[in-house]
């Protein structure tokens, strides 16, 4: 189940929010410009491909690209293996989205299995959204935000892009992000 937390950005002791009502946390969410949805979940294997996770839910991708205006989608797959590259491969891939950014684009994930926490700061705030299996969240270009997979993530999700660049992250240079309780800590408290 999705959990929202809200924390002013100066008191990451204390949560002013703390909500798993998909109601309530899409209007929080909305407040800021973030579209969250909730799709109904489609039969995937952990071994299901890329091209799989994309057919399984291709009507409601397709709906997004025309709506939004997206051109392009890819899919990224993180999954706990016994292989030696791992701890490493997880350590690269977390710590690039760990501090704080911001994106030109827009940034739509969809979590079509396993988790992740999106940390937005905006308002006075930081907003983390804990999304799982069957969330999409949009936050908006210009957004300042970061993202933890946690130490051993495990998760399917869709990205969409509106050009051919992919992901490119403007870093803030605040280290903000490590003053808040990471993905480990929050799904330690579920
Ligand atoms: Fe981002």
């Amino acid at each position: 189940m999705t959990l929202l937390t809200v924390w002013g950005d100066d008191s990451p002791a204390e949560p002013v929010l703390r909500t798993e009502d998909p109601t309530e946390i899409a209007a929080v969410l909305k407040e800021h410009g973030v579209r969250y949805e909730q799709w109904p979940l489609q039969h995937l294997s952990d071994e299901s491909t890329n091209e799989e996770v994309l057919a399984a839910y291709q009507d409601r991708i397709d709906a997004v690209k025309k709506t939004e205006g997206y051109i392009l989608v890819d899919v990224v797959q993180m999954r706990p293996s016994s292989d030696p590259g791992w701890p490493e491969l997880v350590r690269n891939s977390r710590e690039k989205f760990l501090n704080e950014h911001t994106h030109d684009d827009d940034e739509d994930r969809f979590f079509a299995s396993g988790s992740g926490i999106f940390y937005l700061h905006v308002g006075g705030k930081v907003h983390a959204v804990f999304c799982e299996a069957g969330d999409l969240l949009s936050v908006p270009g210009g957004t300042t935000h970061w993202f933890d997979m946690g130490t051993n993530p495990e998760y399917k999700s869709v990205r969409f892009f509106h050009d051919e660049d992919g992901w490119v992250g403007n870093f803030t240079g605040s280290t903000i992000s490590s003053n808040f309780p990471t993905y480990d800590e929050i799904a330690a408290t579920r």
